[in-house]
C-alpha cells in the first residue's frame, strides 16, 4: 500500500498556494490525495488539482477517525489553526490506528507560526534561534509568552510532538513566518502580517511602529513557501526520514528584515496612493495605537502582537533536506508596492 495523503485549509492562502503547486513538482509516486473541504464550491475546486474532497469536522473526534480510518490515510498536512491542539490529538490518533492495521508509516505535520518562536512567546532573541536546535523541543516546554494567548500556541506544538511519540506517528512543526505575494490557490489570496500593518496604516492614516530599535522577524514568499511543504512530502514519500518529532521543526524562511524596513517601503506605497498623510513611520502615539487597534478589530495590547516583535528563528532545517528558496529576504521590500495593491484590491479599498 502507498501513501494516501489528506491536505486542510485548501481554500486558505497557505493551503491553496501548496495545493496550486502540486502539480508543478515530481513527487515520488502514492496513492491518493485528498482535500478537506467546507462547501460544495469547494469541493469542485479542489478537483482541479485532482485531489478528492472529503468532508468532515475537525473538531468531532468520531467524524475524524472515520475519515482518516476509512479512507486509510497515512499522511495529514493540517493548515487550520495554529493555537489550538485538540483537533490534531484526534488525526494523531486516527493515524496511528491506520499504521497498525497497514503496517505503513504515518505522518502528521502541524502549521504553527513563527510567532510561537518569538519575543511574544517567550522565546530566546539574544541570538538566532535555528530550527534545527538539537534541544528546540525543550526551549519551547521553558518557553513562559509575555502575550498570554501564545500559551496554548506553544502547547499545542508540544502536544503534537508528544501524542505523536507516544503513538509511533512521525511529527513535523512546520512553522511560516511573515509569508507575502498572492496566494496561488482558489480561495483567500491574501496573507496576514502584511494585511495587517496596511489595515492599521489605512487606519490611522498613517504607518507606526510600535518598538524601538529595528527589530527583525523573518519572511518567506508565498511560492518558497509551498516549495518547503512540498520538499517535506517528497522526502517522506522517497522514505528518506526528514526530522521528526522533536528533530522536526522547519522554518519556511529565507532570512529576515527589520519590521523599520518593512513599515517604511509600506507606508511609501499608501502615501503614493493618497492613503496615508505622512510617507515617513513614527513611532506610534496612545492615540495612533487605538486606531490602529480599531482598524485591525484588536484590543491595543494585541496590536503589537499582530505587526511587531523580535523574531530571531532561523531556518537551515529546509536546505538539509534539498529547499532552496528562489526569493532573498529584501524582495518583499522591493514588492512592497505590489502587496499593497494585492491586498487593497482583495480587501475592496
Ligand atoms: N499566512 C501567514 O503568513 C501565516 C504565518 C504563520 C502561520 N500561519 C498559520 O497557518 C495557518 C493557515 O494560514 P492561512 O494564511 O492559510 O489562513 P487562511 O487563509 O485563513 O486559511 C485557513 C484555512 O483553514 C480552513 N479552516 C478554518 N477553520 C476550519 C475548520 N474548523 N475546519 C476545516 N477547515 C477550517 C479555512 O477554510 P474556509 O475557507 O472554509 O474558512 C481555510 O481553508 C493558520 O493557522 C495561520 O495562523 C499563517
Amino acid at each position: 500500500m502507498s501513501h494516501r495523503i489528506l491536505i486542510t485549509g485548501a481554500s486558505g492562502y497557505l493551503g491553496g498556494s501548496l495545493l496550486a503547486r502540486w502539480g508543478s513538482v515530481a513527487l515520488p509516486p502514492y496513492d491518493r490525495l485528498y482535500a478537506l473541504v467546507r462547501t460544495d464550491e469547494q469541493a469542485q475546486a479542489v478537483k482541479r488539482y485532482s485531489a478528492e474532497p472529503l468532508r468532515f469536522e475537525v473538531n468531532d473526534d468520531a467524524a475524524v477517525r472515520e475519515a482518516i480510518v476509512n479512507n486509510k490515510i497515512t499522511i495529514v498536512y493540517y493548515l487550520v489553526d495554529a493555537l489550538s491542539a485538540k483537533p490534531q490529538a484526534s488525526f494523531i490518533k486516527a493515524l496511528a490506528e491506520v499504521k497498525e492495521t497497514s503496517g505503513i508509516d504515518v505522518h502528521f505535520l502541524h502549521t504553527t507560526g513563527a510567532k510561537i518562536f518569538s519575543s511574544h512567546a517567550g522565546a530566546p532573541t539574544d541570538r538566532p534561534l535555528y530550527d534545527t536546535e538539537e534541544d528546540l523541543y525543550d526551549i519551547q516546554k521553558a518557553q513562559r509568552p509575555p502575550v498570554p494567548l501564545m500559551q496554548e500556541a506553544i502547547d499545542a506544538n508540544n502536544a503534537v510532538i508528544e501524542r505523536g511519540e507516544a503513538l509511533g506517528v512521525r511529527t513535523y512543526i512546520f512553522a511560516p513566518c511573515i509569508v507575502y505575494g498572492k496566494g496561488e490557490g482558489f480561495g483567500n489570496p491574501i496573507s496576514i502580517q502584511t494585511v495587517a500593518i496596511i489595515k492599521a496604516g489605512l487606519g490611522a492614516r498613517r504607518v507606526y511602529s510600535l518598538d524601538a530599535g529595528r527589530p527583525t522577524w523573518p519572511v518567506c514568499h508565498v511560492i518558497d513557501n509551498s516549495t518547503l511543504y512540498l520538499e517535506l512530502l517528497r522526502a517522506i514519500l522517497a522514505g528518506k526520514n526528514p526530522g521528526s518529532g522533536k528533530h522536526g521543526y522547519y522554518l519556511a524562511s529565507s532570512g529576515s528584515v527589520a519590521w523599520a524596513d518593512l513599515y517604511a517601503a509600506i507606508a511609501r506605497s499608501l502615501a503614493k496612493r493618497g492613503l496615508v498623510d505622512d510617507p515617513t513611520v513614527e513611532q506610534a502615539s496612545d492615540e495612533g495605537l487605538a486606531q490602529m487597534a480599531a482598524a485591525l478589530g484588536y484590543p491595543k495590547e494585541l496590536v503589537h502582537w499582530a505587526l511587531g516583535g523580535e523574531c530571531t528563528f532561523t531556518a537551515k532545517h529546509g536546505e538539509q533536506i534539498g529547499w532552496k528558496p528562489q526569493y532573498p529576504p529584501h524582495h518583499i521590500l522591493e514588492a512592497a508596492d505590489d502587496e499593497v495593491e494585492l491586498v487593497l484590491s482583495s480587501l475592496g479599498h
